[in-house]
This record gives C-alpha cells, sequence and structure tokens, in this order.
C-alpha cells in the first residue's frame, strides 16, 4: 500500500534534496511500562490498577493482559541495542510505579528502582538519551483501593513517589515527565469507564483531573529542589479541534470539546486557572469544590518543556435534533461531551479509525506556543496502528511511514513558524499491549511476534532511521 494521502511510496532519502530539521533535534521513539515490560510479579512489583483491569473480564478485547507484553523487563539490553541500530537519539520510557514503590507508599524497592538504572545506563552508553515518565497509568492498586485519584491524598503519594524515584535517577537522566495524557486518567479510566480503573463517576473523573495536576504540581516543586539543572515537563494528548460546519451551534460544540479536551489541562498546568466556559459547562457534574486555595499555583508551577502527543483532530457538531448521545467512532463519552456529535470526514483513517490529518500537528503546535507558552515542546508521540502483515522475514508498512513522513513535515512547517519544537518520539518502538485494545492493534515500528518474542523491524523502521541519519526529510 501507499501514501493514501498521495497514493506515492514515500521515498528513501537519498542524495535527493532535503527538508532539514534544527541541530540537536531529539529523534526518539517512545513507549510505556505496562505496554512493553511483562514481568508483573518480578522484584517485588505489587499490582496496578491495569493488571486488576485486564484481568477482568469484558474490559480488555480477547482477554488480553499485560503479564508478558513484550517480556521487555528481561530483554531490555536487546531493544536496547535495536534502538541503537536505528540511530535514534533519545528514547521516552516510562517507569512503574508499583516496581518502585510498591503499593505506592513507604521506601523505595531497591530491586525495582536498579531495573531502570540498567536500562538508564545501557541507554547512555549507546548514545541514546532517556526520557523518563513518572506516571503512564499504572496506578498501583492499593491507592486504588484508598480512592484512586479522585482523592486528594493521590496527588502528595505521587509527589512522594516522584522525589524517591528523581532521587535514584536524576543524576543520570535529565529529563523528566510527571504525567502521560492526564486527560485519559482521569476521563477514561473514571468518567467513561474505558480504561482502568474502570469507573464511570463524572464528578470523581473532574477530581482525578485536578489531583493529577496537583501531583503534577507538587512532583516538578520537589524534583527541582533536589535538582534545579534537570527539566520538568506533563505531556498532554492535545486535539486539534474543528466544527463540522461555520454554524453557531457546531462552533459552540467546538468550543466545548476544545475546552473539555485541551483547555481543560492546558489552562491550569500554563495560566494557572480553570477555563470558566468549561466550569460552567461542568456545573452538573461538579462544583469543583475540591479546588482548594493555591492548587492552581502548584499546578502552574513552571514547566521546562512542554510534551504534545498528537494523533488525530475531533470535527464536531451540534446534536441532531431531537437526537441523545454522542456517536464518537469507537470511543466513549466522557462528562459534558454527551451534548456534541463527533463527525467524520471521510478521510483516511489508521486501523484506531483515527482520521488523518498532519495539518492538525501544525495546527496544534502554533496554538501551544502562541497562546500558552514560550517553553521548548516535544512531540512526545505520534504514529499510528495498521493492520501489519509478517511476509516471510519482512513486514512491508509503507502506510505507517507515510503517516509520520506526513506529521514530520507539518512539525517542520511549524518549527519555520517560530514554534520552539525540539523533538520527535514516535510511537512506538514496539507493537504492544494497546490498553482495551490489547494485542490487537500495532503501532510498532518493530513488529513483535508475541509467541516467539522475536522483534522484526518493519520497513518504516528502515525509513526512520534514515530520517534520522539525515536529520531531515526528502524536499
Ligand atoms: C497514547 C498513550 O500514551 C499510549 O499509551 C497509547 O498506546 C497511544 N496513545 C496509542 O493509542
Amino acid at each position: 500500500m501507499t501514501n493514501p494521502a498521495t497514493d506515492q511510496r514515500v521515498p528513501l532519502l537519498g542524495a535527493e534534496p532535503r527538508l532539514t530539521f534544527p541541530s540537536g533535534f531529539r529523534w526518539g521513539t517512545a513507549t510505556a511500562a505496562y505496554q512493553i515490560e511483562g514481568a508483573v510479579a518480578e522484584d517485588g512489583r505489587t499490582p496496578s490498577i491495569w493488571d486488576t483491569f485486564s484481568h477482568t473480564p469484558g474490559r480488555v478485547v480477547e482477554g488480553h493482559t499485560g503479564d508478558v507484553a513484550c517480556d521487555h523487563y528481561r530483554r531490555y539490553a536487546d531493544d536496547v541495542r535495536l534502538m541503537a541500530e536505528l540511530g535514534l537519539t533519545a528514547y521516552r520510557f516510562s517507569i512503574a510505579w508499583p516496581r518502585v514503590q510498591p503499593g505506592g507508599r513507604g521506601p523505595a524497592n531497591q530491586a525495582g528502582l536498579d531495573f531502570y538504572r540498567r536500562l538508564v545506563d545501557d541507554l547512555l552508553e549507546h548514545g541514546i538519551e532517556p526520557w523518563a515518565t513518572l506516571y503512564h497509568w499504572d496506578l498501583p492498586q492499593e491507592l486504588e483501593d484508598a480512592g484512586g485519584w479522585p482523592e486528594r491524598d493521590t496527588a502528595e503519594r505521587f509527589a512522594e513517589y516522584a522525589a524517591l524515584t528523581h532521587d535514584a535517577l536524576g543524576d543520570r537522566v535529565r529529563n523528566w515527565t510527571t504525567l502521560n495524557e492526564p486527560w485519559c486518567s482521569a476521563f477514561l479510566g473514571y468518567g467513561s469507564g474505558v480504561h482502568a480503573p474502570g469507573r464511570s463517576d463524572g464528578a470523581a473523573s473532574v477530581r482525578a483531573a485536578h489531583h493529577l495536576m496537583l501531583g503534577h504540581g507538587l512532583a516538578v516543586q520537589a524534583m527541582r529542589e533536589a535538582r534545579p539543572e534537570n527539566n520538568f515537563a506533563v505531556t498532554l494528548n492535545l486535539y486539534a479541534v474543528s466544527p463540522a460546519t461555520d454554524s453557531e451551534a457546531d462552533a459552540d460544540a467546538a468550543r466545548r470539546i476544545d475546552g473539555l479536551s485541551n483547555r481543560i489541562f492546558l489552562d491550569p498546568l500554563l495560566r494557572g486557572e480553570y477555563p470558566e466556559d468549561i466550569r460552567a459547562d461542568l456545573r452538573e457534574v461538579s462544583d469543583f469544590r475540591h479546588v482548594r486555595d493555591g492548587d492552581l499555583a502548584t499546578i502552574a508551577t513552571p514547566l521546562s518543556m512542554l510534551g504534545i502527543n498528537y494523533y488525530s483532530r475531533h470535527v464536531v457538531a451540534a446534536p441532531e435534533p431531537g437526537a441523545d448521545g454522542t456517536d464518537q467512532p469507537g470511543d466513549a463519552t466522557w462528562p459534558g461531551s454527551e451534548s456534541v456529535r463527533f463527525v467524520t470526514r471521510g478521510l483516511p483513517v489508521t486501523d484506531m479509525d483515527w482520521e488523518i490529518d498532519a495539518p492538525g500537528l501544525d495546527e496544534t503546535l502554533r496554538r501551544v506556543h502562541r497562546d500558552y507558552t514560550d517553553v521548548p515542546l516535544y512531540i512526545t508521540e505520534n504514529g499510528a496502528a495498521f493492520v501489519d502483515k509478517l511476509v516471510g522475514d519482512e513486514v512491508d508498512d509503507p502506510d505507517r511511514s507515510a503517516f509520520i513522513d506526513a506529521h514530520l513535515r507539518a512539525c517542520h512547517d511549524a518549527i519555520s513558524a517560530g514554534v520552539p519544537l525540539r523533538g520527535y518520539f514516535l510511537w512506538s518502538l514496539l507493537d504492544n499491549f494497546e490498553w482495551a485494545w490489547g494485542y490487537t492493534k500495532r503501532f510498532g515500528i518493530t513488529y513483535v511476534d508475541f509467541s516467539s518474542q522475536r522483534r522484526i523491524p518493519k520497513s518504516s523502521a528502515r525509513w526512520y532511521a534514515d530520517v534520522i541519519r539525515h536529520n531531515g526529510l526528502a524536499a
């Protein structure tokens, strides 16, 4: 298959003219602990909400779990070698809270920390800069049993975990991300319930969003005090949002969804306030009385950089007269989103059914820089699931290369417009456990045969390595 947008196979670069990225631009891939590590009961790790959730019948497609995943806990050295072969200059991974601080309280577990120390040292030896994310959704189950993110105490616990992890690894890891996609943790975890812990309680999800951000702010403060020279970020999943038509009703639906997906995190984190219109839209869900004096100042603790995960655009419309509920393809509603319709435009989609909209990435980057912040920006995730077929020893996935190519062009456009975008982390290094979709969706540039754990770089991996080698794209 070919680039759905141009019907052309994306070329390797050769001696052609190039679209070059700034020198020092980070070229990475990203992964997350529960999605790749396996070894869920090894070396003192305790269960997280995703162990519980994935072992609950009906929650994950085909009953898949992260028990083994890519067995990266044991095979990390092979995976680092793979990264070195690709020429990656940076690697974003997450640290499993229940490995490092079992149960979410008390002292650090040395064996858990040692795993990450080995991983980090191996990366450094191969010239790959480690980028650590502290929370990629694996809350220790004990903390969920005590109420989870809707409870304020979880924010305090998170800051303590961040500080002890950073104390142990902050001498060799310079770049720290507190949370990955708090929108998902709050609204898929506690609102729609399609992610762990699987609760459907609108009020709880709004409290969770607040306490996630509070935990982030407290964590940055604690880590920065220990090592002010390190860089601290949060990663948000941001969407381009547009109205389906130029009607006032559709414009209002777009305002609402932009608010509930983007501004509900951007505004507290970068401006120290909740958007008034969103507080009003959520008035029947939450009275916001969980917000205490001083919280917003903590949440807005200055960032050294901001991570953005970009996958697609939301195109939204007012509900059809008389209709009830949303019709977002393949997704569930979250508080406040029930009163809009998600519209598809007939663009090519990935295997997640997400429409491919690369210009939305440029738009998102410019918007964040223009409206919110001057700090360096990083694309901490972008990538695509496609149906990959292993033929002999090869996986040819030109659609994925085309997807990445289009999004890198959008990054280049943003940089040319003055956006301080400093790096791009492709999701993902390996096919892995895609949350509620289990292993049925493949995002990797490396194919994983889950029965043998064999890794087979796809043609997109070779293409990406070529981009990295040239620090750019064919013009
Ligand atoms: C966002 C998440 O951070 C990651 O865990 C997930 O696998 C990808 N997007 C793809 O859905």
